[in-house]
């Protein structure tokens, strides 16, 4: 339980390890790319605001000397520039001019034509292009005078600088190392952290069995009380059962039904009036069916306490008999529940070997012999053989051992099935 505990926190960290790392990492990438264009664009944009600036000026006085020098100053900035190429347009869409950068004739070639026209547009407009692993920039400005007529307008292709791009495409890696790592330290410091909390619930789980182990003995004991002086029968008829439950390799969570059903089989007897619980003589007929609703009165009592659910088959059925002769439901063979037909052989043997009010204690040979002759009448013919097979090692243990042994020995077994 422990190591699957162990197992289980560490698939499961390692599994929001990785979903958080996919998730948060894909939102720093998307974050980063948006960085780039809008970095890019931005620098695009203030490069060719000087070429839109020398244009209008043209443009208010255009003239065959005014182009000229306009000229010669575009071909001077874009030798200093990332621009590759500038286009110039009159409102008419008439190319004025165009320069391209000498060094960049083979990729202004290589670069595909844009298939719109931005002619009509008011508004600077960019267009990404890729090429090469590079990184280009299609730019389109608008020019108007003062009184916002459209005037003309310019298209360039911007280079991003590799370097920026480089730079910023690192800054996006370590960001993303960073959240991987912090989700993995996050992980990792839940991992004991968890573990430590199940530990003090397994604390207070442990606290709340003893104490319903408690209440058992406490409920057990009352009826105990009421029946004879002590809880010896109580812890005789348990640890017979429990023993021949060992020998069937019950579960562990039927052991536990099996322990609290033997513990308060007769919790019914509280409602059976003292006339007829301690009647040191024979029950009338009329009697004896008052005592038998023992069974429906220790349901009902029990029935009210989850914990105790399990204990019912006991409870109601330990009078039912394999041949369907039992009561309260007259159950035959297997319809009666296992733990009760487990059950069934102990408190009968305990019964036969102990003294009571009404008689002596019978030796263990007519004991046996009694069972016997009810293998396959009263009692499972399975569990009468299992109850034989080890009747001699099981008389020796339990029968014959005071109170105090017999409880200790009763507690081992709620240490074991309990834990
Ligand atoms: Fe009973």
């Amino acid at each position: 339980m422990f190591d699957n505990l162990h197992r289980w926190l560490i698939i499961r960290l390692a599994l929001v390890w990785l979903v958080l790392s996919l998730i948060i990492g894909c939102m720093v990438q998307y974050l980063g790319n948006t960085r780039l264009d809008s970095h890019i664009v931005n620098m695009a944009k203030s490069e060719t605001a000087n070429y839109s600036g020398e244009f209008a000026t043209y443009l208010q006085s255009p003239s065959a000397s005014n182009l000229a020098l306009f000229n010669k100053r575009i071909h001077r900035l874009i030798e200093n520039d990332h621009l590759i190429v500038v286009e110039f347009y009159d409102a008419t869409s008439n190319k004025i001019t165009e320069v391209i950068k000498p060094s960049a004739l083979q990729v202004e070639a290589e670069l595909p034509k844009h298939g719109s026209d931005f002619s009509n547009k008011d508004t600077i407009f960019t267009q990404k292009v890729s090429l090469n692993n590079d990184t280009y920039l299609r730019v389109f400005i608008p020019i108007f005078t003062q009184a916002d007529a459209k005037i003309g307008y310019m298209e360039g292709i911007y280079h991003a600088p590799a370097e920026i791009i480089h730079q910023i495409k690192q800054q996006t890696f370590w960001s993303l190392l960073l959240v991987v790592l912090v989700v993995l330290v996050t992980s990792l410091a839940l991992y004991p952290l968890i573990i430590r909390l199940n530990s003090k619930l397994l604390d207070y789980s442990h606290i709340l069995a003893l104490t319903n182990v408690g209440m058992l003995k406490v409920l057990g004991s009352a009826i105990a009380k009421r029946d004879s002086d002590t809880n010896i029968h109580n812890y005789r008829v348990t640890l017979y059962s429990v023993r021949i439950g060992e020998k069937m390799g019950l579960s562990n969570t039927a052991m536990q039904g099996l322990i609290k059903g033997a513990f308060l089989h007769d919790v019914g007897k509280i409602a059976i009036t003292d006339s007829i619980l301690l009647k040191a003589g024979k029950l009338t007929a009329e009697e004896f069916e008052i005592m038998k609703t023992h069974v429906r009165h220790g349901e009902e009592i029990i029935g009210g306490y989850a914990w105790l659910v399990d204990a019912t088959e006991v409870v109601r059925c330990h009078h039912e008999k394999f041949d369907g002769t039992g009561y309260p439901d007259a159950a035959a063979g297997a319809a009666i529940p296992l733990n009760a037909r487990i059950f069934a052989i102990a408190d009968v043997f305990d019964a036969l070997t102990s003294r009571r009010p009404y008689k002596e204690p019978f030796s263990l040979e007519v004991s046996l012999d009694i069972i016997r002759q009810s293998r396959g009448t009263h009692f499972d013919p399975m569990v009468t053989d299992l109850f034989l097979e080890q009747i001699k090692a099981l008389h020796g243990e339990i029968c014959h051992e005071n109170e105090a042994l017999l409880h200790k020995k009763l507690e081992e077994c709620i240490g074991t099935y309990f834990k």
